[in-house]
């Protein structure tokens, strides 16, 4: 078998996937009953800003006996030029599995292709799949199984959005999705998914009686150029007091953060009862080391 890697959520299977969120559970319940990672090492690398990722790695590995090494493009070879292939190659046979944070997610992929040890998709431009670990470990803890509940999805067709298109096959929920023209996810990843997602311009359409609400922000790493155009484009797109009044009156609301308030969420919105950001940021501790226990310790 070939080393696995967790480049979307669709590398796992829907069962694996499950279970890595229940042992999440399990772990923020009873985090001594960790396997640990004694000895092992695990290399990130990030070309974008972060704190959530990079800290719940960190104190993950820490947490486990284990050791995470930070390295950013600008300070290693990597930045100077050296070959993805290469780098995947080299550092494969010192460190026991490797978290990337970048921008083209094909350059994921070929560092994947090369790699001998599990290598992790930490965000790329199109993905952002431990971040749905920890939003359905956040669901599941608050409401049960999600399974057959409804999501919105409102704002941009991001690396977010996509990845909810993927929760949404993965864990079997409805997600409908509310972006502006031209804004809209993966026309190709929407049609293979036809049966799980609908398109929509609509945010009181999308909400309309749903379980969970997400957004995020509407100018994504890398696109700060298009910050006010974006901001003109999305007006319409806010999650407010009015818009969660339409949704179930149970409704979650969760934010990968950060968040720009006063844009795509209200600041009301980020406190309210039935919000639940504060969960979501930390299960990707918890989340993470479920990961890094499941690809690491096979
Ligand atoms: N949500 C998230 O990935 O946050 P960071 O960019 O801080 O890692
Ligand atoms: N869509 C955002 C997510 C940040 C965690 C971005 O890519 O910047």
């Amino acid at each position: 078998m070939g080393t696995k890697h967790f480049l979307t959520l669709l590398d796992l299977s829907n069962a694996d996937l499950l279970a890595i969120v229940q042992r999440a559970m399990q772990l923020k319940r009873q985090p001594e009953q960790a396997r640990g990672l004694p000895q092992k090492t695990l290399g990130l690398i990030f070309e974008k800003s972060s704190t959530r990722t990079r800290v719940a790695f960190e104190v993950a590995m820490t947490q486990l006996g284990g050791t995470a090494l930070f390295l950013t493009a600008a300070d290693s070879q990597l930045g100077r030029g050296e070959p993805i292939e290469d780098t995947a190659r080299v550092l494969s046979r010192m460190v026991d599995c490797i978290a990337i944070r970048t921008f083209e997610h094909a350059k994921l992929e070929r560092f994947a292709e090369y790699s001998t040890v599990p290598v992790i998709n930490a965000l790329s431009d199109d993905f952002h799949p431990c971040q749905l670990l920890a939003d359905m470990q956040t669901f599941m803890e608050h409401r049960g199984a999600i399974t057959g509940k409804s999501v919105a999805w409102i704002g941009d067709g991001n690396n977010m959005c996509q990845s909810y298109i993927n929760a949404a096959v993965a864990f079997d929920f409805e997600l409908r999705i509310a972006c502006p023209p031209g804004y809209e996810p993966s026309a190709e990843l929407i049609e293979k998914h036809g049966d799980r997602v609908t398109l929509m311009s609509s945010p009181a359409t999308a909400v309309a009686n749903v379980d969970l609400v997400v957004t995020d922000v509407w100018a994504s790493m890398g696109q700060e150029a298009e910050q006010a155009k974006r901001r003109a484009s999305f007006a319409d797109y806010q999650v407010n007091s009015s818009l969660m009044e339409l949704a179930n009156s149970r409704a979650l609301f969760m934010h990968c953060l950060p968040a720009h308030r006063g844009e795509e969420v209200s600041a009301e919105i980020v406190d309210a009862k039935d919000s639940v950001v504060w969960d979501e940021a930390e299960n990707r501790l918890h989340s993470q080391k479920a990961l890094l226990e499941y690809l690491v310790s096979r």
